[in-house]
């Protein structure tokens, strides 16, 4: 599964944003269909996309294209606008049910069938951002060409009438809902955007946050959020090292026969070395070890 500590939306008729996107050294881009672009400018998204994609040099970059949402009515014009340039996935926002999720990989295994591409090579990553999404997660999540949801705070806070915080409390329960679901059919959980983009802090904060609980990356809109968050969904050198110290010193202890045993004072069994193995598992994703 490709690396997505950082995804980076770029508006898909702003050729310019999507030529500075390349420079960035961005693990996933995503150019966009759907709300970072006006209504009169889906028809100039949907010529400019595929077109950068085909003449632009993604180089390590994962390449998506966010349609948008499946009833919206442009749904079916914005997919067969991107399909023929060969994107690495899609992205349908607002899914809250599973019957749209097959829609859209319907018309992408014909394509890829039509153009002997391997069938299953085009992923697809859904937003949940509504209060049925959320409620539905446990039928969508079970689709099988998913390899991650997004989470939208901003679409799901607008959805159950919540008022946004700078502590995130009311998006709580979702956010947890969505890491939980991601977990079961092992996909990979994409974090809230942080739309004060102006504040590193914060965003420093709020990505360490979604880290520790249990998010794999996060979603970024500019370029100042793309060094934060990728670092943040990287494992630090000590969080390795301690790691790699739980896995060995528990398969010592095993041999010795003891199922628990004291670790600088702490307590390792095997949930710890679980942990653990994730750990070392984000940092492997990340090229870290
Ligand atoms: N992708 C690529 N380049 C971007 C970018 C992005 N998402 N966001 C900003 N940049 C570029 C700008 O074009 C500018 O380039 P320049 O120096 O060559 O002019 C530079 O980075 C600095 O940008 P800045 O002036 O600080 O911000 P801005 O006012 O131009 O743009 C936003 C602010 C929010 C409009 C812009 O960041 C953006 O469009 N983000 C994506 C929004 C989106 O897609 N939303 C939908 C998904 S939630
Ligand atoms: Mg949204």
């Amino acid at each position: 599964m490709h690396s997505r500590r950082a995804l980076l939306y770029v508006p898909g008729d702003d050729r310019n944003k999507i030529e500075k996107a390349l420079t960035f050294g961005v693990d996933s881009i995503c150019l966009d269909m759907e709300d970072g672009v006006a209504l009169n400018r889906k028809e100039a998204a949907r010529i400019n996309i595929p077109k950068a994609l085909r003449e632009l040099n993604f180089g390590a970059a994962e390449k998506l294209a966010r349609i948008n949402a499946v009833g919206s009515g442009l749904e079916e014009a914005d997919l067969t606008a991107a399909l023929p340039a060969r994107p690495d996935g899609i992205v349908i926002p607002k899914v809250e049910a599973l019957d749209q999720v097959r829609w859209a990989a319907e018309i992408i295994e014909a394509a890829e069938l039509s153009n002997g591409w391997p069938v299953n090579s085009i992923r697809i990553l859904i937003g949940v951002e509504t209060a049925r999404g959320i409620l539905n997660l446990k039928e969508i999540a079970s689709h099988p060409r998913l390899d991650g949801i997004i989470f939208g705070a901003e679409d799901y806070a607008a959805s159950i009438g919540a008022v946004r915080s700078r502590n995130g409390w009311e998006v709580l329960y979702a956010r947890s809902a969505i890491v939980t679901a991601c977990a079961a059919y092992e996909l990979q959980a994409i974090d809230m955007v942080s739309i004060d983009f102006k504040d590193v802090v914060n965003l420093k904060i709020e990505a360490a946050q979604g880290a520790a609980m249990g998010f794999s990356g996060k979603q970024v809109i500019h370029p100042a959020q793309v060094g934060p968050v990728q670092e943040a969904f990287t494992p630090s050198d000590e969080a390795i090292a301690h790691a790699q110290r739980v896995v060995e010193t528990f398969q010592a202890s095993q041999r010795e026969g003891k199922g628990a045993y004291a670790l600088d004072g702490k307590m390792i069994d095997r949930p710890l070395l679980k942990q653990a193995e994730k750990v070392l598992a984000r940092a492997r994703a990340a090229g870290k070890v």
